[in-house]
């Protein structure tokens, strides 16, 4: 590994520069050049890319959104447009390709590598839905943000008596609702794979008024069939069956923008600087990925000062 060259790709995440500082420094620190490549894998057709040293890396790690740009590629797709970005990787002597994205920038990855071409990936989006990793960057700070408006949404309506229905991102994928959901202690979740028909979340949210609660809180993730419209819908037909006045929030992009929270930007370093150990290794076509130990009971330590099972470690998984 002499030359590497490291992307950012799809919808951005909170985190992502952390993991290109970690790339760019872990690279360094093994003797080999980094290239960032401009705007994703049209980036990588273009011939896009610059030295990245130490310095341009630095005083990012904080930011959210991506220093590198990113964008949706789908000329990428075709065998044509794999072809010039391999040529121009191959003038340029580069020998190794970190791709920080989630799945759709991943399947590009994967068809470079089966191409020939060393490529690992890092997975980072907020929906939290790529294979074989628990956590993906970007996905705790979309959590939090969705929950501090959880939260702010909790006074006015305890005020007004009201109901909100919160819509948040995450394509497919309930993960960031439902964290969220829980950790704000939502009456109701509706999630792609749990689905909830609206007269069900009508009753629920009736049953929170006749106990007398002076605020209900739905939390709906982007991809539930039962979305914001649907209950809309439900409320305009059937207002009664709900009791409460409802009132309706999405949160949209504003889940993916902003500074990420300490644990994206401490994942993002782990599996930045575990992706270029990883390629140094001559692996290539995997992930850098991080397997969580599960909640489980435990026995409580025999004597105090027991170590208990050592922290959960970033490894490169073959997906
Ligand atoms: O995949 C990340 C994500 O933010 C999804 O949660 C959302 O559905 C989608 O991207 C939005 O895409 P775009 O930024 O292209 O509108």
């Amino acid at each position: 590994m002499k030359r590497i060259a490291v992307l950012t790709s799809g919808g951005d995440a909170p985190g992502m520069n952390a993991a290109v500082r970690a790339v760019t420094r872990a690279a360094l620190a093994r003797g080999a050049e980094v290239f960032g490549v401009r705007n994703g894998y049209a980036g990588l057709l273009a011939d896009a890319m610059e030295p990245l040293r130490a310095r341009d890396v630095g005083g990012i790690v904080q930011h959210g959104g991506t220093v590198l740009g990113s964008a949706r590629c789908p000329e990428f797709a075709e065998p044509s447009g794999r072809s010039a970005a391999l040529r121009n990787l191959a003038a340029r002597g580069i020998d190794g390709l970190v791709v920080i994205g989630g799945n759709g920038s991943q399947t590009g990855s994967a068809t470079l590598a089966r191409e020939g071409f060393a490529v690992v990936g890092v997975p980072s989006t907020i929906d939290n839905d790529v294979y074989g990793t628990d956590s993906s960057i970007g996905a705790d700070t979309a959590v939090n943000i969705t929950l501090e408006a959880i939260d702010r949404l909790r006074t006015t309506a305890s005020s007004h008596s009201r109901a909100f229905a919160v819509e948040t991102m995450g394509r497919d994928c309930g993960y960031i609702a439902l964290m969220a959901g829980i950790a704000g202690g939502a009456e109701v979740i509706a999630l792609p794979e749990s689905e909830i028909a609206p007269a069900e979340v009508a009753k629920r949210l009736r049953a929170a008024y006749q106990r007398g609660k002076t605020h209900a809180l739905v939390v709906i993730a982007e991809g539930a069939r039962c979305g914001v419209k649907e209950l809309m819908q439900h409320y305009a037909e059937s207002r009664d069956s709900i009791g409460f006045e409802l009132r309706v929030t999405r949160l949209g992009h504003v889940v993916r923008g902003g500074a990420p929270t300490a644990a994206d930007r401490i994942l993002a370093t782990r599996l930045g600087s575990a992706a270029v150990e990883t390629l140094a290794q001559g692996a290539t076509a995997c992930w850098s990925a991080r397997r969580a130990t599960r909640s489980s009971p435990r026995r409580l330590p025999r004597s105090p000062g027991a170590r208990d099972r050592p922290m959960p470690r970033c490894s490169s998984s073959l997906a």
